[in-house]
């Protein structure tokens, strides 16, 4: 494995330190729970190994949520989907093996492929066609040498969602071929514009992995939980082995956590689409009619890409000035392996006093950048 550090990381709000940053747009997640907001009972827990896969209580309600279709012995809860990721990249592809994936996208979608020495076929999405995944332009690159198929939905950075045509459209073109179709899913229940989320891939064919995790939607990043699930016992199986040589199992503390939340979702859930729509909406509104940035309308996710209309803008000038004079951050498109024309704004992360301030001081910077 020839790792490299990669900017998203390198340049994280958490690595810089938060105590720098006044308005932190860069997230994408939705705000961060304190450990006493869940109300959550601990002091029976035993800080043992735990089960391999994962606690089976959380396994069923995972289960559940599927309808049924992917039971508790196909999902393998890691150590967030990050994890969940490594292990499918390292599990399917040796070095010069070919794999395809659609980009930008999350960092560790291309990086792993790439660390573990793989030949990775990159379909890259464009602002001009509104950032769509098109199953025929991703099949165009797919060749019996593939080794899987990768895609992101709703997308990171985009916020833009897959139709649920064009999505089974492509588990049925990967199908066909035999070849394992992974689907990020990560932000999977914030599909708020569209009336709903997108059924869990793994659901939709036996080649078909689906990722997720604790980390966005329910802002948990820091217990690190996620999950694979697959209907395929082969693919499993290998998974399982991956998960085990890494770490045994999870972490007993976080796995509690997931699980009691888990429990009690249904009391959380409601207000966070409704703090993400308003937010959501919010950043819309700013956005109609900017006269520097236009963007494609994000319809998932808690994040969208704007660019400025002018390709020839000083980023440079207007990155510095936004940090260092503003205290404000924005994730630059070299974190996607974008020109820096283009930024992630993350708007589900902070509260509605902070995004608006943020806003404005986006606003101010290129104003700064322009006298
Ligand atoms: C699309 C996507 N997948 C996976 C992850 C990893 O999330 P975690 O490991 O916190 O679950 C992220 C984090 O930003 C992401 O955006």
């Amino acid at each position: 494995m020839q790792y490299v550090r990669m900017p998203i990381e390198i340049e994280a709000p958490e690595q810089l330190g938060y105590h720098t940053i006044d308005c932190n747009l860069t997230e994408s997640s939705y705000t961060d729970f304190k450990f006493g907001e869940l109300g959550l009972n601990l002091d029976d827990l035993i800080l043992a190994y735990i089960d391999h896969v994962g606690h089976p209580g959380l396994r069923k309600l995972l289960s559940a949520d599927t309808g049924g279709k992917i039971g508790p012995d196909r999902i393998l809860l890691t150590a967030g989907a990050a994890t969940a990721l490594f292990i499918i990249s390292t599990s399917l592809l040796d070095r010069g093996d070919e794999m395809v994936v659609v980009r930008p996208n999350y960092g560790t979608n291309l990086e792993t492929p790439r660390a573990i020495g793989a030949v990775v076929k990159i379909v890259d999405l464009h602002y001009e066609n509104s950032w769509k995944i098109d199953p025929e332009s991703v099949m165009r690159v797919v060749t019996s040498k593939t080794k899987f198929v990768s895609i992101t939905v709703p997308h990171n950075p985009t916020g833009t969602m897959m139709s649920l045509e064009s999505l089974q459209a492509i588990v049925k073109a990967t199908g066909e071929l035999g070849i394992p179709l992974l689907v990020d899913e990560t932000y999977r229940e914030m599909a708020f514009c569209l009336g709903g989320a997108l059924p869990y891939a793994a659901t939709l064919g036996d080649h078909v992995i689906s990722v997720s995790s604790f980390s966005k939607t329910f802002g948990l990043p820091g217990i690190r939980l996620g999950w694979l699930m697959t209907q395929n016992a082969k693919l499993f199986e290998k998974f399982f082995a991956g998960k085990e040589q890494i770490q045994i199992c999870n972490s007993a503390l976080d796995e509690e956590i997931g699980f009691q939340f888990y429990q009690k979702r249904a009391q959380f859930l409601p207000r966070i689409l409704e703090n993400l729509k308003r937010r959501h909406d919010m950043v819309s509104t700013w956005m109609t009619a900017h006269p520097y940035l236009e963007w494609t309308k994000p319809t998932g996710g808690c994040v969208g890409f704007p660019r400025f209309k002018n390709a020839n803008f000083n980023t440079e000038k207007f990155y510095s000035t936004l940090n260092e004079e503003f205290k404000t951050h924005v994730g630059p498109g070299h974190w996607f392996e974008q020109p820096k024309r283009y930024f992630r704004l993350g708007y589900g992360w902070p509260d509605d006093v902070q995004l608006k301030r943020g806003l404005a001081n986006i606003d101010a910077a290129i104003q700064k950048v322009h006298k």
